[in-house]
């Protein structure tokens, strides 16, 4: 096991470059498993283990599918699909593998998946997915821990409706609706611009989708996709970290590739919190140079503010001058990283779905762990300002998500390694 060992202090400065959105390129190469015909090149793919995850789920359905780190390229030719079932152990280490259902029912008629479980942050059903499947004519059986899904007649489009815009049904039902026959209206979708970026990718595949990133989305069924080259969009949460890291850092810190578009409400919320923000076509640049103020933050679907940034504003809230309040709307049980924030000095009281998080002048480094993704975001964050040295364990979950985390951070002044625990 590794941790990281973070010596706090130094203000960030200089540029760094945002890598592949990893909330993209995961439904994304889900949907090469559409592709007939041609393979499947995907650019800008980020190193995480996410992304080596879901390669060895697509791989175990006996489609060829190769990736390279170093170049950020993922090849998959996926002519020919030998398996309709994804194991219990690929899907319990990664919830998103669940996005191979919508496919594998367009493309083979049935699927057979492991229950994915739960995780840390809370329960995250699938009821939603089930839902639009059923509409599109699937018939569902759960049992035994599997979730077995067949369309012997293929699928028939429909009109769904999603009580909540979630971002994996949305995907899972988009990518079986590319495939069924006739028109689906898919009302209340999620907008997020990794939907837009499914959207795009398979349109190129040569789908029928329009309205993506709108609250109403139109799928003309195709009887064949073929696989196509496409290059993922940057990572807007990746981006919101180092914006955060900057701010908190007082440092001044050039975000490369950041797209702001996508960043409406974190970049309105580090303004309001003192932060000096610049954006330009190639980037944005971020300015701190004294304590940030505290501001009061509410996670909601896109555009709202996102729930993947809500750890990382926790702590720049643990050091800002007053009292904010952290609302989390989107999961139940998103606030573990608190008890560990409270750890290094954080003053916080959870009060049902909203933390209070009241500033204080410093923290202090200690023992620490990431007990979810973002969660160790945060701890990142924390230890780049606290006192003396923090050690953070359990970073599998970081390196889930953040794409050279540790030489992105050295390389802005940082003093932080990975070490054998
Ligand atoms: C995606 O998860 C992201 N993961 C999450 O990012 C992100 O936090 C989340 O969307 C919200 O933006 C990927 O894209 C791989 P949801 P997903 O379905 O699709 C409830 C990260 O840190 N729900 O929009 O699982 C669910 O319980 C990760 O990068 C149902 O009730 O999120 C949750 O409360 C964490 N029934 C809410 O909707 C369903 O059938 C949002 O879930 C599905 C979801």
């Amino acid at each position: 096991m590794e941790k990281l060992v973070i010596n706090g202090g130094n203000a960030l400065r200089g540029r760094v470059k945002i890598s592949g959105a990893k909330n993209a390129v995961l439904p994304i190469i889900a949907a090469t498993l559409l592709g007939q015909d041609t393979p499947s090149r995907l650019d800008e793919v980020p190193a995480l283990d996410d992304v080596h995850t879901i390669a060895e789920v697509i791989g175990s359905l006996g489609v060829d599918a190769r990736f390279d780190p170093e170049a950020h390229q993922f090849f998959v030719d996926s002519a020919g699909i030998k398996y309709c079932e994804a194991p219990y152990d690929l899907v319990r280490k990664m919830r998103a593998s669940f996005l191979i259902m919508g496919p594998l029912l367009a493309r083979c008629g049935k699927a057979r998946i492991s229950l994915p479980g739960g995780c840390a942050i809370g329960t995250r059903p699938i009821d939603l997915h089930l839902k639009g499947f059923e509409a599109l004519g699937a018939e569902i059986e759960i049992g035994h821990g599997f979730i077995d899904a067949n369309a012997p007649h293929g699928l028939k489009g429909a009109r769904i409706y999603l009580d909540f815009p979630s971002v994996g049904a949305t995907e899972n039902i988009l990518m079986a609706a590319s495939m069924a026959e006739g028109q689906t209206v898919l009302e209340n979708p999620a907008q997020e611009p990794e939907i837009i970026d499914l959207a795009n990718y398979l349109n190129v595949m040569g789908a029928k989708i329009r309205g993506a990133g709108t609250n109403v989305l139109k799928i003309e069924g195709v009887p064949k996709l073929k696989g196509a080259a496409y290059t993922v969009i940057p990572d807007r949460i990746e981006a919101g970290t180092y914006m955060v890291a900057a701010a908190m850092t007082r440092g001044d810190v050039y975000i490369e590739n950041a797209i702001s578009e996508h960043l409406k409400p974190v970049i309105a919320k580090l303004k309001e919190a003192g932060v000096i923000i610049d954006e330009d076509v190639d980037g944005i640049r971020v300015r701190c140079d004294k304590a940030t103020k505290a501001v009061d933050i509410k996670t909601m679907p896109y555009p709202g503010f996102p729930t993947d940034m809500q750890a990382q504003f926790m702590a720049m809230l643990a050091v800002s001058e007053g009292t904010g309040l952290v609302t989390e709307t989107v999961f139940e049980n998103r606030f573990m990283h608190v008890d560990e924030l409270k750890r290094m000095g954080a003053s916080i009281k959870i009060d049902g779905r909203t933390s209070v998080v009241e500033g204080v002048s410093k923290l202090t480094g200690c023992q620490v762990k990431a007990t979810d993704l973002r969660a160790g975001a945060a701890m990142v964050l924390a230890g780049l300002v606290a006192e003396g040295e923090t050690q953070i364990g359990y970073i599998h979950h970081i390196d889930r998500g953040y794409d050279h985390l540790v030489p992105k951070l050295v390389q802005l002044g940082a003093d932080i390694r990975r070490v054998e625990e």
